[in-house]
């Protein structure tokens, strides 16, 4: 493990952040209903991906989502943050493997598709079908860093065929006989980094539609005995990425979505836990892929600093009383991607040292 000095270094979520890739929509398409889509949309939803499945995003989202992402850029290259972007692969171009054909999603959600554990870029295998290749967007960037001296450990692809999704899942259905049940199954590996969250030498992760025990043992044999990998699970019955349910924002601080965190692992007993207020609701209920909670989708700056959407007034108010400084930036034209600041960044560098916090 090398020190903060190395071109790639980023141990937590809160440490200063001086690199950090923010995504595009630029191309963006929208994906087909299939099971893996349908395991995690709002019923509210379906109607959209019924109309634009396999075809663009509409021009004025594209647009509106580049205006506020772009702005996102400006903010932390006013912060002193050096911001790097994704360069779009063609996303509307058929593909085909020898079991299935499909097109491509975006490169909005670097969060999604890359994690960092100290000096090492982890690329996640993925599981949805239009996901195959979206790590390819971030090619330039990751040569970049590998010939800068950052590690760079790409996980194994699952083909993705026949016997990977469940075909008798039913998302109407998600907890049967008490235990949760996933969309893909355990029979090849799979996880999309937006599953894990980090806290220094401790690492949290859920399994999910997308993310599964192989993936998660995979990652835990990889990242070497530095890092204590806890798989932990909450009361999300259709969950995708950990980042709106636990957002660690200091040493000992963590918020939580109270719907979904009932309780937390006895690991943060010593932590000061920061309850969400309830999100604000989106006036277009436009969340296709995603909950309200997308509130709480933050990115830190610093200890103190944290990004947020400028209509999330109560979360606002609510880290201001927690002692933090809010910087709020509009990001509501984001959300029906599938994400806020958080799934559409990815720091890259933050100073500081691998450290324990428990
Ligand atoms: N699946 C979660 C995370 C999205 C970024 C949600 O709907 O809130």
């Amino acid at each position: 493990m090398k020190n903060s000095l190395s071109s790639v270094w980023s141990c937590n979520e809160w440490d200063p952040l001086e690199e950090v890739i923010v995504g595009s929509v630029e191309g963006a398409m929208v994906p087909e209903f299939d099971e893996a889509v349908r395991a995690i949309t709002p019923d509210h939803a379906e109607p959209f991906f019924r109309e634009y499945g396999g075809k663009p995003f509409p021009e004025e989202m594209i647009e509106k989502g580049t205006q506020e992402l772009d702005g996102l850029a400006k903010v932390l290259t006013d912060l002193g943050v050096k911001v790097r972007r994704p360069d779009p692969i063609p996303f509307s171009v058929e593909y085909q493997t020898p079991w299935w054909k499909s097109r491509g999603l975006y490169a909005a959600m670097p969060r999604d598709v890359f994690m960092v554990f100290g000096d090492t870029i982890i690329e996640a295998p993925m599981a949805w079908r239009t996901r195959y290749f979206e790590h390819l967007a971030y090619r330039p960037l990751m040569n970049e860093y590998f010939e800068k001296g950052g590690r760079w450990l790409v996980a194994p692809k699952s083909a993705m065929a026949e016997g990977f999704y469940d075909v008798s899942y039913n998302p109407d259905e998600p907890i049967v006989n008490g235990e949760k049940r996933f969309v893909i199954t355990e029979n090849d590996i799979a996880f999309d980094a937006a599953d894990f969250i980090r806290c220094g030498k401790d690492v949290f992760v859920q399994k999910s539609n997308v993310t599964n025990e192989k993936g998660i043992e995979w990652v835990r044999r990889h990242v070497g005995p530095e890092f204590t990998i806890h798989e932990v699970e909450f009361d999300d019955a259709h969950p995708m990425h950990i980042d709106t349910t636990i957002v660690p924002l200091a040493p000992g601080k963590i918020l939580v979505n109270p719907e979904w965190v009932k309780k937390l692992p006895s690991i943060f007993d010593s932590w000061e836990v920061l309850v969400a207020p309830p999100p604000t609701k989106s006036e277009d209920k436009a969340l296709y892929f995603s909950s309200d909670w997308l509130t709480i989708n933050t990115l830190s700056i610093d200890e103190k600093r944290i990004i947020v959407e400028e209509q999330e007034q109560p979360l606002i108010d609510a880290l201001t009383k927690w002692g933090f400084e809010p910087i709020p930036i509009p990001f509501r034209n984001f959300y029906p991607f599938g994400g806020s600041v958080h799934c559409a960044t990815l720091d890259i560098r933050r100073k500081g040292t691998l450290e324990s916090y428990f």
